[in-house]
């Protein structure tokens, strides 16, 4: 995976105890709903996993069950999880473990490099072997931490002591396969690559980081708190959760001063509290505090895109006021199929009005996003093992019109 930095408001705070929120918890700050966190209190107190104000999603599904219950079947809910056999997707079957190296190409790689991918009772290894016989060297090391719900692929950590480093090799789930890690020079057997606080700050709720340098890998592991949760978005609960306690459910008219609803901030906060994540590694409002990604970045696989620069440059964003990611998208529940997104867009448009639409008629009706928002390779999303190329897509978030394009 390509290295990046984060806006550095977000790393200091997180450094300080205050769990992974970056700007949304920024934004509950602002708008004064939520008591800002108590400063380093899970650096004091290991045994409390998150600093306090924080109640965990568990908390929250007694009283809104609906949001809770789809919730947990989200690529958010899934996007960091400790290992099991069924939160690692990789296949450990002898036969479809192993990852074997062949690149004539790459004369300094290391000879016979191959990777195999094992479990020892509950547990996961990936182990490298290099060199010949009877010469033979190999590392092994367990997997920690899973992440990536496995849309795409998920790649692995590994703790060693307080520090934690990304394997080597990760899992496709196009074609079902191992490959290299992403931004892993092939040929190589490198278990040494530093895992930032940024990356679990956007796919995980929280961890307790242990210096406040951006690129530090030092953490406290028994903090880590996996998955993006309620609180993630929705900003600390205790506060809210002893409010409504033992009260009768009602839902009133005029905002819940405890807790944030996205849904009454303006459509910039509203956009900026998804951008936080998704806005990419190119484009950013706080772009000083980034480095530009590294030029071999490009080269190597990633799965990251940027649906905020990309919806904000469509006409239908510049031209709604009231257009935001929840338009199309309900964080509460799994995605649904592409084509379904085409009923959201008839919210504003007529089927009728689209330019081929005498052409092709009504069946353009049930899918318009094929052709306004097509799923495209990107120059950041290639993987390169072995000598193959394995190409990632994403979805286009510019609603535009693609000459040429047409349904699959
Ligand atoms: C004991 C019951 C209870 C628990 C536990 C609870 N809530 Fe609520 N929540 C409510 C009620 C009742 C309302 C409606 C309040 C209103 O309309 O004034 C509400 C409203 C909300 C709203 C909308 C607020 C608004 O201003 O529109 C959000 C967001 C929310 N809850 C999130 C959460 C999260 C996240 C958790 C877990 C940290 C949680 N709730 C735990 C009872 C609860
Ligand atoms: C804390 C970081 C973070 C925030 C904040 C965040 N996301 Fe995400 N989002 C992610 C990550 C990480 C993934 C990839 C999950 C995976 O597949 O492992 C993701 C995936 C998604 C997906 C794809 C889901 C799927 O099933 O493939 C959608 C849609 C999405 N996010 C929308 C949003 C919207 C809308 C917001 C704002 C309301 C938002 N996200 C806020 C981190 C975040
Ligand atoms: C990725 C960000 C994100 C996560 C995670 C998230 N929410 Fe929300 N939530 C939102 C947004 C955005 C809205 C406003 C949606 C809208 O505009 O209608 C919202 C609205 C709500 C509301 C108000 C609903 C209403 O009808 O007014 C409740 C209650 C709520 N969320 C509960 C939860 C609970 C419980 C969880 C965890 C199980 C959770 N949310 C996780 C982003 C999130
Ligand atoms: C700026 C926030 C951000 C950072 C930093 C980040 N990711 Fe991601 N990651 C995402 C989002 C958002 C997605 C979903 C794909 C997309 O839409 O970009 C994602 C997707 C992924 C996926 C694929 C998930 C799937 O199931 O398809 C993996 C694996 C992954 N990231 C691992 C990492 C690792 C490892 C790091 C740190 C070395 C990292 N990411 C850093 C936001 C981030
Ligand atoms: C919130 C309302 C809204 C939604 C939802 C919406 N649009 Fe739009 N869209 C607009 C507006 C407003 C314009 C600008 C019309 C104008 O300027 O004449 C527009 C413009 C467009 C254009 C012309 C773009 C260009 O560059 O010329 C296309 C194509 C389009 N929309 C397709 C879609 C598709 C496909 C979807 C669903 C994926 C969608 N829209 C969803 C409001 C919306
Ligand atoms: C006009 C509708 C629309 C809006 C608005 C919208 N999306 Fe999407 N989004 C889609 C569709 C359609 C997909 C494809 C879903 C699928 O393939 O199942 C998608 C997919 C995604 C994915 C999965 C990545 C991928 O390439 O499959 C992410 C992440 C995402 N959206 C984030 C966002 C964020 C963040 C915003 C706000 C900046 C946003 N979306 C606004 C329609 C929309
Ligand atoms: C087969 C591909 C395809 C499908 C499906 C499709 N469109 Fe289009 N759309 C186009 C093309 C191509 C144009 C430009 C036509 C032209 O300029 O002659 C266009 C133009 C448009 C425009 C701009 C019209 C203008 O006058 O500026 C809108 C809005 C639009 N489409 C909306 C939609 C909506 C909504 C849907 C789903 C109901 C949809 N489209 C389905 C290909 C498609």
């Amino acid at each position: 995976m390509q290295k990046m930095d984060r806006p550095v408001k977000t790393i200091a705070a997180m450094s300080k105890g205050v769990p992974l929120l970056g700007r949304s918890a920024l934004l509950c700050l602002v708008f004064g709903l939520i008591a800002p966190p108590t400063g380093p209190a899970a650096a004091q107190n290991p045994s409390q996993p998150s600093p306090s104000g924080y109640v965990g999603d568990a908390a929250c599904a007694s009283c809104h069950k609906n949001e809770s219950a789809s919730y947990q079947r989200t690529a958010h809910h899934l996007t960091s999880q400790l290992p099991t056999a069924q939160s690692i997707h990789g296949i450990f079957r002898a036969g479809s473990n192993v990852l074997t190296i062949v690149d004539p190409a790459n004369a300094d790689g290391e000879p016979g490099l191959t990777f195999k991918m094992e479990t020892r009772g509950n547990r996961f290894f990936e182990t490298a072997v290099t060199g010949f016989p009877p010469n033979f060297q190999q590392r092994t090391e367990s997997i920690d931490i899973v992440t990536g719900s496995g849309k795409r692929g998920q790649t692995y950590l590994h703790w060693q002591n307080d520090q934690l480093f990304e394997l080597p090799v990760s899992f496709w789930t196009d074609g079902q396969q191992w490959i290299n890690s992403p931004g892993y020079h092939n040929g190589t057997a490198d278990f040494s690559r530093p895992i930032n606080p940024a990356c679990l700050g956007c796919h995980s709720t929280f961890i307790q980081a242990l210096s406040d340098d951006p690129a530090t890998n030092r953490f406290q592991p028994d903090t880590f708190v996996p998955g993006i949760s309620c609180e993630t978005c929705h900003g600390a609960g205790a506060s809210h959760v002893a409010k409504h306690t033992g009260k009768p459910s009602i839902q009133s008219k005029v905002p819940d001063d405890t807790i944030l609803n996205p849904a009454h901030v303006s459509r910039d906060r509203q956009v900026d509290q998804c951008a936080r994540c998704h806005n990419g590694l190119q484009r950013n409002p706080l772009s000083v505090t980034f480095k530009p990604p590294p030029a071999p970045a490009a080269e190597h696989p990633d799965v990251h895109g940027n649906q905020v620069g990309l919806l904000e440059r469509s006409r239908c964003f510049l031209s709604s006021p009231s257009m935001t990611c929840s338009t199309c998208h309900n964080t509460h529940a799994p995605e649904q199929t592409a084509a379904s997104y085409s009923a959201k867009c008839l919210t504003c448009h007529q089927w009728q009005s689209c330019g081929v639409a005498k052409r092709l008629g009504h069946t353009i009706a049930s899918n318009c996003i094929d052709c306004h928002m097509p799923v495209e390779p990107t120059t950041v999303i290639v993987s390169e093992t072995a000598g193959k190329q394995v190409h990632a897509t994403m979805r286009n978030h510019w609603i535009k019109i693609y000459p040429g394009a047409h349904l699959p």
